[in-house]
């Protein structure tokens, strides 16, 4: 996390050697450590595993509630995982809107691309769907005007840098993917917190398990994080292009003179066949621990006097 936010906001260092020769080298450790994007990206990118987790536990407790299976479990355990998604999409909101403000600040080039911004001398607006044409420098789509201007300089008619205030060989190529990345995974959070705050009112209600239909969205929920966490990070990697190390080394410049190009094909087809297998298997065993339900290793009536003595959540409403 540290090394990938530092490619993104280098800090803490200085260029030794020339050319082919030069090389980044440390001089202030923690400066390194903390530079400008590294205490937000963990925290943005830390609450994205938290709520492919609690979704997780979400979707197989709510699949086995649907199936009318190992309820004593599956009842009180969705309920915990709701309080944990909720909580963490709430606050991935948060991290997500300060990590914007610093793509503003460090990698104004990534903040126009993610807008599909092009004017510097015009106010910014903000998309909730849309389309980027890089050829013609337009975007349309659904958008509150001035909204991102308003985000930023709490003005909707400030103006924002747009990708024309850069060079064309020092901005992103890809806009309408980083777009659409960003796009998706702003989505995706909107949409999880529509969920678990809907869910969480019909809890209130008693209702929480009546609605087989939102039992049912909230089994295939399992998804949304995921997606999320990708294009998040094709967001943050696409943006940041042509750099490997922003404003510092390109991508064009940062091959390997020793590698050859079908070595680089060969170790790739290599990865892409081994992370195939293991998720596979991966998926393969996850669903047979899921069919196969909770391991108890105490007494059934035992767990169900326990789980109501213990915890008040466990109302099995
Ligand atoms: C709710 C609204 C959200 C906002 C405003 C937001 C904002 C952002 C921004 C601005 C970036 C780019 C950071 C950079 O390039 O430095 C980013 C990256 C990312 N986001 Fe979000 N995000 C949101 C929701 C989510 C959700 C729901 C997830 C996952 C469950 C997620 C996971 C990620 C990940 C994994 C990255 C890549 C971080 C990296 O590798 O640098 N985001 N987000």
């Amino acid at each position: 996390m540290v090394a990938n936010s530092w490619q993104q906001t280098p800090a803490g260092y200085h260029i030794v050697g020339e050319g082919m020769h030069a090389r980044a080298e440390i001089t202030d450790f923690w400066a390194m450590v903390f530079n400008p994007s590294s205490v937000e990206r963990l925290t943005h990118v830390w609450i994205g595993a938290f709520l492919a987790g609690a979704f997780l536990v979400i979707s197989v407790n709510a699949y086995y509630i649907l199936k009318k299976k190992h309820l004593e479990i599956a009842k009180p355990a969705f309920k915990i995982a709701l309080v944990v998604a909720t909580f963490f999409s709430l606050a991935q909101l948060f991290t997500g809107s300060k990590s914007a403000d610093g793509v503003a600040k460090n990698q104004p080039a990534k903040l126009a691309a993610m807008e599909g911004h092009y004017d510097s001398s015009a106010a910014a607006d903000m998309f909730l769907v849309g389309w980027v044409n890089n050829k013609t420098q337009t975007t349309n789509g659904i958008k509150i005007p001035g909204g991102l201007s308003f985000l930023i300089h709490q003005d909707i008619k400030a103006p924002v840098t747009g990708l024309n205030a850069f060079k064309k060989e020092d901005r992103p190529s890809q806009v309408n993917t980083v777009f659409q990345m960003y796009h998706l995974m702003i989505a995706i959070g909107m949409a999880l917190i529509a969920l678990t705050l809907y869910s969480c009112w019909q809890w209130k209600k008693g209702k929480l398990f009546e609605k087989r239909w939102l039992l049912i969205v909230l089994a295939w929920s399992v998804l949304l994080p995921q997606l999320a966490n990708q294009a998040g990070w094709f967001t943050a990697e696409m943006g940041r292009q042509p750099w490997v190390v922003y404003g510092l080394l390109r991508t064009s410049d940062a091959l390997s003179r020793s590698v050859a190009a079908n070595q680089v094909v060969f170790s790739l087809i290599l990865f892409t066949l081994v992370y195939t297998t293991l998720f596979v298997l991966f998926i393969y065993l996850m669903n047979k621990k899921i069919k196969h339900g909770p391991v108890y290793d105490a007494p059934q009536e035992l767990i169900e006097e326990g789980s109501k003595r213990d915890n008040p959540l466990l109302d099995h409403k």
